[in-house]
């Protein structure tokens, strides 16, 4: 049966109209869809043609005998095989799943301090405070392992005449991992007042893509283990950072909800008009989310303190979340300290959100960058509202902000109103543990002995994920919220 046919289009719609199998399909009629490339006849029942446009001219084809054309594949495929025949959907429509957890935007209505705080840009102050109501608040955070190789590098910061308006000496905040950590060293910057927070046990990467598991085997593990080797109370471990800053999605803030953690800080903002303020999670996240795995749930009254990136307006410095990231080598100590006022400057003169001091043991490797930062801590104390605070601490003051002029005896960063934590041991132990399989897979270990140190008694093997007490079973089991 043969009809004539004025166009393709009309080919189809016939068809479809009325299911007549429609022999059209002269090669002038058929319309190239785009100027180059196999394409199906419209009629699906003509599957054995096709038509291949060279500059939207078409030429029609045929299969060899017993294959027909396949619209997707683009091939004469066997007839006896699944073959898409004839016109299809340009491409499977992406299903979209409405998540139902998706975090809404921040509504400021619905938020409501001391347990909400957003605002439409990140940006704003909150309290409602104008900036100079506002304390400035500098963090000083360390990441990875302390030892006898950075303690008195760290420990040259918090030099007992280095003190807050209040009279307190300046104290920071330790992100804390397992590997060549020395436990003593650890309890000694805790009783003197320093927070802990759990940076993982093995700072492995690829930890944004991990399970629950994964999550709880790294942060609470980590949290125990400063308990049994460096006295460090668990129930004063409540916040965290996601190792190389990549956040583990909604899984990570499940585990830091579900075990009792308070507050993450593994988020990073690009440089922007402003500093961002630390916000609660209740609404969607938004800044830019740099790692690409942020969460993206609402997790109701979890802080989180994002990193905001340094910049400075002299150095091509790039994207740098650590100091030690920013292309600051080679310059001279002048240069550094002008750099870090600069930085600090855009905080301090715009809202004065938190500035952090986000150090790791490679800024003290260059003699430089070590001056330099004590010169710029020394300029900051010099100024009348500036103050060094523990991560805890700032979330105390940012959840019921105080202003400035009503400061004088703020009780939430009092020293003398805390009790610290008892002095560590004078003679540590240092105990040798022979590195086994277990640490092989998926951690990367090759084997060794590590020797670490403790005021506690030896454990029998080296303590590690869902092994905090170093039993060697590896199998602890962490009762959720609790400590
Ligand atoms: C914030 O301050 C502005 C101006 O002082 C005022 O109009 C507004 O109502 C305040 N908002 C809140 C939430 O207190
Ligand atoms: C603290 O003492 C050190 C060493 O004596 C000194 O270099 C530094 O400038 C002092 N800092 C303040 C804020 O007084």
């Amino acid at each position: 049966m043969e009809l004539s046919c004025a166009g393709a289009v009309l080919c189809v719609l016939q068809f479809i109209l009325f299911s007549l199998i429609l022999g059209c399909g002269a090669q002038d009629d058929f319309v190239c869809p785009l100027p180059n490339g196999l394409f199906p006849d419209p009629n699906p029942e003509a599957c054995v043609r096709f038509y291949q446009c060279d500059n939207s001219i078409a030429f029609l084809k045929f299969c060899p005998s017993g294959s027909l054309f396949d619209t997707y594949k683009k091939l004469c495929v066997d007839r006896h095989l699944k073959v898409f025949c004839g016109p299809q959907p340009a491409t499977e429509a992406p299903v979209i799943i409405e998540d139902p957890h998706t975090a809404g935007e921040c509504d400021v209505t619905k938020c409501k301090l001391p347990e909400c705080f957003c605002s439409p840009d990140s940006m704003a102050i909150p309290g409602n405070l104008t900036r100079e109501q506002v304390p400035q608040i500098i963090l000083i955070t360390f990441d990875g392992g302390v030892n006898s190789l950075n303690f008195k590098t760290y420990n040259s910061i918090f030099l007992e005449n280095r003190t807050n308006p209040n009279g307190c000496p300046i104290r920071g905040t330790f992100f804390m991992s397992h590997e060549y950590t020395d436990y003593s060293l650890v309890e000694d910057f805790y009783s003197k007042g320093h927070e802990m927070a759990s940076g993982s046990v093995t700072r492995r990467a690829g930890l944004e893509d991990a399970t629950v598991d994964d999550w709880v085997g790294e942060m609470v593990s980590m949290r125990q283990i400063l308990k049994h080797w460096a006295s460090v109370d668990p129930s004063e471990v409540i916040g965290m950072r996601a190792p190389h800053l990549k956040p583990g999605r909604n899984t990570q803030y499940e585990v830091l909800l579900d075990y009792g953690f308070v507050w993450d800080s593994s988020l990073t903002a690009t440089p922007g008009a402003m500093p961002v303020w630390p916000y609660t999670l209740d609404f969607a996240v938004n800044h830019e989310c740099k790692a690409g795995t942020c969460p993206t749930h609402s997790f109701p009254g979890v802080w989180e303190l994002p990193m905001n990136s340094h910049y400075g307006q002299s150095l091509e410095g790039g994207f740098c979340p650590y100091l030690d990231q920013c292309a600051l080598l080679y310059h001279s100590e002048d240069e550094v300290v002008e750099w870090l006022k600069y930085d600090f400057h855009h905080h301090y003169d715009t809202n004065r959100a938190p500035y952090q001091l986000t150090l790791t043991a490679n800024w003290f490797a260059t003699k430089e960058l070590h001056k330099a930062l004590l010169r710029f801590i020394d300029y900051t104390l010099s100024l009348p509202d500036v103050h060094y605070t523990t991560v805890t601490e700032a979330l105390q003051w940012i959840s019921a902000p105080v202003p400035l002029s009503q400061m004088q005896n703020y009780e939430p960063w009092d020293c003398k109103l805390r009790q610290l934590p008892k002095s560590p041991c004078k003679t540590p132990r240092s105990c040798p543990l022979a590195l086994e399989g277990r640490f092989s897979e998926p951690y990367g270990i090759a084997g060794g002995t590590r020797y670490m140190v403790t005021c506690s008694q030896c454990p029998r093997k080296y303590p590690w994920v869902f092994d905090a007490a170093g039993t060697g079973l590896g199998n602890d089991v962490y009762e959720k919220a609790t400590f």
